[in-house]
């Protein structure tokens, strides 16, 4: 193992791990990615830091500036864990519907947290609105942008994407993965499709979200959208799979409790579509899914005693 200089450079190189209990027969081709050992606690740890950098070289964060940044939380964490290192402020605007672990996270790290009313991108409440015009008001603020910034795929199809080809060695035969900024399925989607074109790119979506429609409220935090945002590359998912707020937090309990990952409710749902697409599968290749956050974020609501 390295000495890291910062706590920045324990980021990614996660482990695949296989499933061995849950589902039937069909979780033998299944692969999942485990982003919930980032010292952060997810994936978006990745993109903390390209977010900075990308607004450091466009001259719009300077020295001693403000992080601004509207979020699930998850993101907020990545980036404050940067921006604690590189010695910035942070303010981060997160809807209510977010569960209050991860918004005492934030605060833990040093944040200033916003909370807004979950409602559509075009109502002036919205957690995206609230927090672009905070950036135009604080003096010294920059707006990350995760769901505008190129940073954010970009920097899956730079690491998330070569450590899934390498460690499977080439036999990965489909990517299973949710979509909230869409940067995820995207940047990974497009590397191992650049690689090996037939990959398959299945996307998770909860029921209410736009990517399988209708739109309607869902509890599944984390990814699920009401608009395509810039970051997703829709035309690298090959197709998409609706899934229920309750099959998913059924399957993150059963994740716990027989295979002892303790992950959320986005990460419920990707095992959910993994097995479906697993059902069907001729290949002797992987099918590898994403587990995007750990399920510590959630002990309030989805590992409630009583569920
Ligand atoms: C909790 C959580 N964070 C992050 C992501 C990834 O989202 P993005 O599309 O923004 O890369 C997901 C998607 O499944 C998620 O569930």
């Amino acid at each position: 193992m390295p000495i890291y200089e910062t706590v920045l450079d324990a980021v990614g190189g996660t482990p695949l791990i296989r499933l061995n209990r849950v589902g039937g027969a069909e979780r033998a081709r299944v692969l999942v990615k485990l982003e919930a050992v980032n010292p952060g606690g997810s994936i978006k740890d990745r993109i903390g830091l390209a977010l900075i950098r990308a607004a450091e070289e466009s001259g719009r964060l300077k020295p001693g500036g403000t992080v601004v940044e509207a979020t699930a939380g998850n993101t907020g964490v990545g980036l404050a864990m940067a921006a604690a290192v590189l010695g910035y402020q942070s303010v981060f605007v997160v809807p209510d519907k977010m569960s209050p672990d991860k918004i005492r996270l934030l605060k833990a790290y040093g944040a200033r947290v916003e909370i807004v009313p979950d409602v559509p991108r075009n109502d002036p409440q919205n957690y995206q609105q609230v927090a672009q015009r905070l950036a135009d008001h604080l003096a010294g603020a920059a707006y990350m942008g995760q769901f505008e910034q190129k940073a954010n795929p970009e920097t899956h199809y730079r690491t998330t994407g070569p450590e899934i080809w390498e460690a499977t060695q080439g036999q990965v035969g489909a990517l299973v993965a949710g979509a909230g900024t869409g940067g995820t399925i995207s940047g990974i989607g497009r590397y191992l499709k650049d690689q090996k074109p037939d990959v398959e790119v299945i996307g998770a979506d909860p029921v209410g979200s736009i990517f399988t429609g209708p739109v309607a409220p869902f509890l599944i935090e984390g990814m699920g959208e009401d608009y395509y945002p810039d970051t997703l590359d829709a035309d690298v998912v090959d197709r998409w799979e609706a899934v229920s707020d309750e099959e998913a937090f059924d399957m993150a309990r059963q994740l716990a409790r027989q295979e002892g990952i303790l992950v959320g409710g986005s990460s419920g749902a990707i095992v959910v579509t993994a097995l479906k697409v697993a059902r069907d599968w001729q290949k002797s290749d992987w099918i590898v899914a994403m587990l995007p956050d750990t399920g510590r974020n959630y002990l309030s609501n989805i590992f409630r005693e009583d569920s």
